[in-house]
């Protein structure tokens, strides 16, 4: 059987449907989840739909994650703003449901992410931003083998004062396999 570029070990990244949108309602709005995260205005259900039911692809490969030993939706991540010249992509992620935190399943999903963007959308870099205290995120991704590249000073606004955003990348050829 041929393997899927979709499944990691603990993991399976799938598109998005009609009835993922309740559930991911659950953290879309929550602000544990959220302090991490770009957007911090309040999503309405309509918007939350419009955005998860895109057809993952080139352009916006955005997908649900589920976790493999029962098909739970868990969260979502995805590669946005891919050049076609650059061969380059902006990785986003976020395990909404709390309970699944220091699971692996954030690590799972990374290495999963990033072999697809590599192996299916012959992708040559990968990046993303991280706020400086988001430790365990930061952990995750040089466990995988993104470097940090820069730090935008007080480049975001949140909890009152002004925070560092660490500019991390990986290299086709760099994703670190292994166990969690
Ligand atoms: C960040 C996130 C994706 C990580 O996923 P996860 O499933 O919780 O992570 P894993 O279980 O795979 O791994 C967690 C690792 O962080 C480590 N860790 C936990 N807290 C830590 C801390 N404060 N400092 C450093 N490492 C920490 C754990 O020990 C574990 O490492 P290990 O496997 O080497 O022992 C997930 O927690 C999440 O989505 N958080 C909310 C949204 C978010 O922050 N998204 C990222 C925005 S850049």
């Amino acid at each position: 059987m041929v393997p899927s570029p979709l499944e990691g070990e603990r993991i399976r990244l799938r598109a998005h449907e009609p009835e993922d949108v309740d559930r991911a309602m659950l953290w879309l709005n929550d602000p544990e989840v959220r302090q991490f995260l770009g957007r911090q205005y309040p999503f309405s259900r309509k918007e939350a739909g419009e955005r998860l039911l895109v057809a993952p692809s080139f352009n916006a490969a955005l997908f649900a994650i589920v976790r493999k030993e029962d098909g739970l939706l868990i969260g979502d991540c995805g590669l946005f703003d891919a050049s076609p010249e650059n061969r380059g992509a902006t990785l986003g992620i976020q395990i909404g449901d709390k309970t699944c935190w220091e699971g692996g399943y954030g690590t799972d999903t990374m290495r999963t992410l990033c072999r697809f963007g590599f192996d299916v959308m012959n992708l040559h870099r990968i990046d993303l931003h991280a706020l400086a205290s988001n430790e365990r995120a930061i952990h995750v991704y040089e466990k995988v083998g993104l470097q940090r590249e820069a730090v935008l000073r007080e480049a975001m606004f949140r909890f009152g004062r002004y925070h560092d955003i660490v500019v991390m990348g990986l290299l086709r050829g760099e994703l670190v396999e292994g166990p969690r």
